[in-house]
């Protein structure tokens, strides 16, 4: 069969095939790379952790139980009721787990439904820059443009690297073309949080434009500093905007693919018009054990981010100590470190020798921007801290042999 050709036009237009062949994402070809070559993976952004025992035992109670067939589209009604439960207990907001709750396949297919429910060819759609690369896949499919908002970098008193988002940015992004802005915080690639003062500025600008506000909110419980601020909490916001959250990361469980969406009932019912044609439902078993995770006390979601907190510092104090320079992130799985003081200005190439010359694999952050907009972001990479402290301290001792006769 033909891999290229009038066949494969749409999926080749909206740039997701190359050549014929499927657009690798970065994460699966360097993990394959980690693989072959047996290093360290730092690049792709799932634990090592095992989920907390309740959330396991709930899923093999639940498939030993027979729960394995088609669950209902919106999803089982006890994760729905414990979503709604858990946005109440966590953030005082108030869902209808009946008709303003939807569980999905992962945040990928919240996303994916959210996007090509709601955005029309030509609208525009904004996101930070960096940002998660799945989102430029689907808005480029829902024929959208894509207008983002820089996170800038500098370096701060301490000699670390700062990672911002400038508000004039922010309400520059929007015209009364924007049709949605999609908010990621705490944000992958770069683990920042929106400040309150950002995220006012973007519900202002989306109420002035009639723009909907769609939040990623997947690391929301991977929090080191200050808790996370849901955007739709703030004033004027709840009505317009799609929460989008899921599983994989907080309860260490990335392969279940449970997420779920909460937005007033018309958003719902449209997004549900989608999602009923790409997966219908999905993850029997795992439902009612994301449920009894969400269910869990508050002092059990503290311990997993305190837990990641050390592993954190012990990846960012080691890059520093070996003359990185780093952001230290105040959220999600990932830290930023700049190749630059060892003279690598571009860490896509970097990232390519890295795991043979160190034994240790990293993404560059410029796969998480449009072609060549890296700009003084082409130097740095992105390393998750989500792995054992035993692989984090490996990948340290490797990394201070590469830098060594570097420095
Ligand atoms: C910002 C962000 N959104 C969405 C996803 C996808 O989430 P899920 O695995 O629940 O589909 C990820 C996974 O890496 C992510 O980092």
């Amino acid at each position: 069969m033909e891999t290229t050709g009038p066949w494969t036009r749409a999926a080749a237009a909206a740039g997701l095939l190359i050549d014929g062949e499927a657009r690798p994402t970065v994460f699966a070809r360097m993990s394959a790379k980690a693989a072959e070559t047996g290093a360290l993976n730092l690049g792709q952004g799932f634990p090592d952790d095992a989920p907390p025992a309740v959330v396991a035992d709930a899923a093999v109670a639940a498939i030993r139980a027979g729960q394995n067939q088609y669950p209902p589209g919106l999803g089982e009604s006890v994760l729905r009721e414990a979503i709604a439960e858990h946005q109440s207990q966590w953030y005082g907001l108030r869902w209808d787990p009946a008709s303003e709750v939807l569980v999905t396949t992962g945040a990928t297919e919240a996303l994916a439904a959210t996007i090509l429910a709601l955005v029309e060819p030509g609208d525009e759609v904004v996101t930070l820059e960096p940002f998660y690369d799945q989102y430029a896949a689907i808005i480029a499919l829902a024929g959208g443009v894509h207008r983002t908002v820089p996170i800038t970098s500098r370096t701060g008193d301490d000699g670390d690297l700062v990672l911002d988002v400038a508000e004039a940015d922010l309400r520059a992004a929007f015209s009364d073309r924007t049709r949605l802005v999609l908010v990621n915080t705490p944000h992958n690639p770069t683990g920042l949080m929106l400040w309150v003062g950002a995220l006012q500025a973007i519900v202002d600008e989306a109420a002035a434009h009639d723009a909907i506000i769609v939040t990623d909110e997947v690391y929301e419980h991977l929090t080191f500093g200050p808790a996370h601020l849901p955007i739709a909490t703030l004033p004027g916001a709840k009505d317009r905007t799609v929460s989008i959250s899921s599983a994989g990361k907080t309860f260490s469980v990335t392969g279940w693919k449970i997420g779920w969406i909460t937005a007033r009932p018309e958003l719902i019912t449209a997004i549900m018009s989608l999602k009923q044609w790409l997966t219908y439902s999905s993850g029997a078993p795992f439902q009612p054990a994301v449920a009894a995770g969400l269910t869990m006390p508050t002092s059990a979601f503290h311990d997993l981010a305190q837990d990641l907190r050390e592993r954190r510092d012990l990846l960012t104090d080691g890059l520093r100590s070996i003359g990185f320079r780093v952001s230290v992130p105040e959220a999600g799985y990932f830290a930023v470190a700049d190749a630059a003081p060892f003279g690598e200005t571009d860490a896509a190439d970097l990232c390519e020798r890295l795991p043979g010359e160190a034994g240790v694999v990293g993404i560059p952050l410029s796969a998480f921007y449009r072609d060549g907009q890296a700009g003084e972001a082409s130097s740095y990479l992105r390393l998750a801290f989500c792995k054992s402290r035993a692989t984090i301290e490996q990948s340290l001792e490797r990394l201070e042999t590469w830098a060594a006769p570097r420095r």
